[in-house]
């Protein structure tokens, strides 16, 4: 059984004369463990299919089956659920709530875990001090640098401890060295056993990950795995 098996999968936007094909006759499974990047044009439907397998949206046909679990007909707050114990994400610019800590920002995905104040807080400054910056656990993330801040949302998507990690675009705002240190804090995350899906325009992005997945128009028209170094 693969970690995430998506079989032909449509998704429609809107309603009759107005909608939009953003998927169509999707079939694709990714294990436990892969390191994928998705590419494609602007508009042929990258951010529609993470959307789908981070259990953001649903689609319109065809079965989506995450672990084994049918995805299609759950509710929101099912889907939320399934969300929090097996997904991260990793948005565009991050997405970090101006204006508040280091530390609310990364515990934010525990709000809903019932553990102890403590437990959670050793978990933060865990992960922190894995990414170098546990230093910067009271400051406010609107006065990081760049690549500080990118360490926080990372750090923000390892609290979780979810088996999966998505990510839209992470570096489409990050110059070249940044970007660069990025991909390489994923990889580490990919060594630890993390399935990992990245969308990128990019091709040196995509140059990290063992699996690129090409789209067109909405359909897959490439998926190849990176031949292994001997
Ligand atoms: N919420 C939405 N409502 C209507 N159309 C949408 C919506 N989201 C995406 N689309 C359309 O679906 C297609 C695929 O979009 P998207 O998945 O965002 O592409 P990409 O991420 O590759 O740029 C585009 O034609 C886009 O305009
Ligand atoms: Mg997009």
């Amino acid at each position: 059984m693969a970690l995430i098996e998506l079989h032909n999968i449509k998704k429609v936007y809107g309603k009759a004369e107005y909608s939009t094909v953003a998927l169509n006759n999707i079939n694709l499974c990714i294990e436990k463990g892969e390191f994928v990047s998705i590419m494609g044009p602007s508009g042929s439907g990258k951010s529609t299919l993470l959307n789908i397998i981070g259990c953001m949206d649903i689609p319109s046909e065809g079965e989506y089956r995450l672990n084994g679990q049918l995805i299609n007909q759950l509710n929101d707050q099912q889907l939320s659920k399934i969300r929090n114990k097996t997904i991260s994400f990793v948005f565009q610019n991050f997405a970090l709530m101006q204006n508040f800590s280091v530390y609310d920002n990364v515990a934010l995905p525990l709000f809903k875990r019932k553990m102890s104040a403590k437990d959670k807080k050793e978990k933060v400054v865990y992960y922190l001090q894995k990414l170098g910056i546990a230093d910067l656990l009271k400051k406010n993330v609107s006065l990081l640098s760049g690549g500080q801040k990118q360490r926080v949302a990372i750090a923000r998507a390892m609290v979780a401890e979810t088996d999966i990690i998505l990510a839209d675009e992470p570096t489409g705002a990050l110059d070249q060295k940044n970007g660069a240190q990025f991909m390489e804090l994923l990889c580490q995350l990919n060594e630890e056993g993390k399935c990992l899906i990245v969308i990128t325009h990019d091709e040196n992005v995509a140059r990290y990950t063992k699996r690129i997945i090409r789209i067109v128009d909405g359909t897959i028209t490439a998926d190849r795995k990176a031949e292994m170094a001997q």
